[in-house]
């Protein structure tokens, strides 16, 4: 007879970390990833065919210790769940052939799971505990939670979602040209400070809070933030794109021009100017987040917002967030670090949702659970629509 909560075994290898976990529900057993960080960093980005050799070396690896942390054994796995899209094509076949192996050999069914929605959900997970959600509760715990939005703040993606239910979810507003992540990325390796900048810049925004001032001014019909060194009383400014586009997408492309601008300008980039120019763009960023997630409460009427993506490990992004919203809002960010970025814990949580919310019959309509493991011809889509 099936377990009433189903023990998931997921992987992710849709990008740079190769990842595997272990779910019971939303409690998460173990989360392991093997990072590639340092193979792609000489490189300023992602290099997808040393992507794919890594993921390869590494699948068995990380599969196998996920296993141990849970304290499970391969025998105990009811179901496996496997990150389709969007991401590297190279890369996620990687994964997705290790999960049809495993679902294969154990005869278990194998659900594929959309990326972007294990970053949606990602601040569902719980840690270990020993009682963990009830079936019985599951819609319950889906009324206490919905209607919510959704804002994905990664290096591949800024997206905001609404969504009624776990079944209807709707994409309102998502960035034209680069993504949050990326303009940190960016705009960090002009400052010369490698890949991924973002974690180092809101290092150097923190450290530098006492010397600094920075606001917010309106200047020939645009919005600029203003930084002014305390000391040397050096100002610098930058553009806060898209805060009267009247709509939920984002820009960030013209934000990386200013910044190039400055750094141009400047003869030879001190650690002190470095730092400035952290708290400037950081400033800058956050802004044009808060303000559209403001107004996407504003034109939403919601329960909860949940946070997820590589950018929320920020902890000044996620406060000024909150801030941004009413304190009647319930807002989630994944408990802990490991959960923000690309992960397998997150595609476990949505495997487990799935179940919940289809059961475990073969779907084919919704491209969720694959009788025929070899059947992988579609990649499952958050069937974001018109509201
Ligand atoms: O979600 P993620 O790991 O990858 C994608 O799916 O894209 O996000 C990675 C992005 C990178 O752009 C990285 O610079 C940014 O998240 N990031 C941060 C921080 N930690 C990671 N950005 C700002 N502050 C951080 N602490
Ligand atoms: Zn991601």
């Amino acid at each position: 007879m099936a377990k009433a909560i189903p023990i998931i075994l997921s992987i992710d290898t849709s990008c740079d970390e190769t990842a595997a976990s272990v779910t019971r529900g939303f409690e998460v057993l173990s989360n392991v990833l093997s990072s590639q960080i340092s193979i792609h960093k000489e490189f300023g980005g992602v290099v997808p065919s040393l992507a794919k050799i890594a993921h390869k070396d590494k699948i068995d690896y990380v599969v196998n210790l996920a296993l141990k942390r849970s304290g499970l054994k391969l025998s105990e796995i009811d179901c496996f769940a496997v990150t389709f899209g969007p991401g590297l094509a190279i890369a996620l076949e990687v994964g997705i052939k290790k999960a049809q192996e495993l679902a294969r050999e154990n005869r278990k069914p194998l659900i594929a799971i959309n990326h972007m929605e294990g970053h949606l959900f990602s601040s569902l997970a719980t840690p270990p505990l020993k009682n963990g959600i009830n079936l019985n509760s599951f819609e319950d715990y889906e009324k206490t939670l919905f209607p919510l939005i959704g804002f994905l703040i990664s290096g591949g993606h800024t997206e905001l979602v609404y969504a009624k239910n776990f079944k209807s979810l709707y994409k309102i507003g998502e960035t034209l040209d680069d993504s949050a992540g990326e303009a940190f990325d960016k705009c960090g390796r002009m400052l010369g400070l490698g890949y991924p900048a973002g974690p180092l810049i809101t290092r150097f925004a923190k450290d530098n809070r006492k010397n600094v001032s920075i606001k917010k001014i309106k200047k020939n019909q645009s919005n600029l933030v203003e930084l002014m060194n305390k000391r040397d009383k050096s100002i610098y400014s930058l553009p806060i794109p898209m805060l009267n586009s009247g709509d939920l997408n984002f820009s960030f492309s013209g934000l990386k021009t200013a910044f190039s601008q400055i750094v141009q300008n400047i003869d030879e980039l001190t650690k002190n100017e470095i730092y400035n120019l952290s708290s400037l763009l950081e400033a800058s960023i956050i802004e044009q987040l808060s303000s559209k997630l403001k107004k996407s409460i504003e034109m939403y009427e919601v329960r909860s917002v949940l946070l997820g993506g590589g950018v929320i490990a920020s902890a000044k992004v996620r406060s000024y967030l909150r801030n941004s919203i009413s304190n009647s809002i319930n807002l989630k960010y994944p408990y802990n670090k490991r959960l923000t970025g690309d992960n397998a814990g997150m595609i476990g949580i949505v495997g487990f949702i799935k179940f919940a919310t289809y059961g475990f019959q073969h779907n084919p309509e919704k491209g969720i659970y694959l009788k025929d493991y070899n059947e992988i011809d579609r990649e499952p889509s958050l069937e974001f629509g018109n509201i």
